[in-house]
């Protein structure tokens, strides 16, 4: 039975608690997993989790602000996720976030290949025209994984946000549908 949107390494699949939520715990406390991500610098507790996952993964509507999709290998081991933010469905713009937690699954193509099922899903499935992204510049795993998956740079701002000891500058980036991944 098919489940999910799949891509050539990954599926991505609707967040389920008993599947999901212990390695989200885990991966979101562990500093080299957010060495480069804005959320996990204040401990991320069960009960936080827990609240997340009620918002994530509860009752969404035809129009929820977010969407979130866990990410499995093709086997069904759970690596990661892909996210879909503060959904603009007029605009039919959203903003993503990717994470692929076992430091043995990056590097390897896993976040390219969510970022592309995930980008086909949100145009194809969901009628998106714009996916926005938000990275620091030092993050070159996030931007290689962006720029692979069809994402162009369109700005960066100097000093945006404090990370690990000083203000860093972030680069904005965007895949618009139409154009080439
Ligand atoms: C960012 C992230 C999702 C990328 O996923 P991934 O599966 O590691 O990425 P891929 O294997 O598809 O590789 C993407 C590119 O980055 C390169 N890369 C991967 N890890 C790298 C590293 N540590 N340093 C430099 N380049 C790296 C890959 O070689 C590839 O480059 P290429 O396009 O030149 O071939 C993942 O590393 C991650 O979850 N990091 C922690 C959380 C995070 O920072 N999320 C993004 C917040 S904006």
């Amino acid at each position: 039975m098919a489940y999910g949107w799949e891509g050539e390494k990954v599926r991505l699949v609707p967040l389920d608690r008993e599947r999901h939520a212990e390695n989200s715990v885990l991966w979101m406390n562990d500093p080299e997993v957010t060495a480069w991500t804005l959320s996990g610098d204040i401990p991320i507790t069960r009960l936080a989790e827990e609240d997340y996952f009620n918002r994530m993964a509860g009752p969404l509507g035809a129009h929820p602000s977010d969407i979130v999709l866990a990410v499995e290998t093709l086997s069904g081991e759970h690596i990661g996720s892909a996210s879909l933010h503060r959904i603009e469905w007029r605009h039919g713009v959203a903003v993503t976030g990717t994470l692929i937690g076992p430091a043995g699954f990056r590097g390897q193509g896993y976040g390219t290949d969510a970022a592309r099922v995930r980008t086909r899903y949100a145009f194809e499935v969901l009628g998106l025209r714009m996916l926005l992204s938000e990275v620091f510049a030092e993050n070159t795993a996030s931007l290689g994984m962006l720029r692979r998956a069809g994402y162009r740079e369109v700005g960066r701002i100097p000093r945006r946000h404090w990370k690990r000891g000083v203000y860093r500058d972030v680069v904005l980036l965007a895949a618009e549908r139409g154009e080439s991944a």
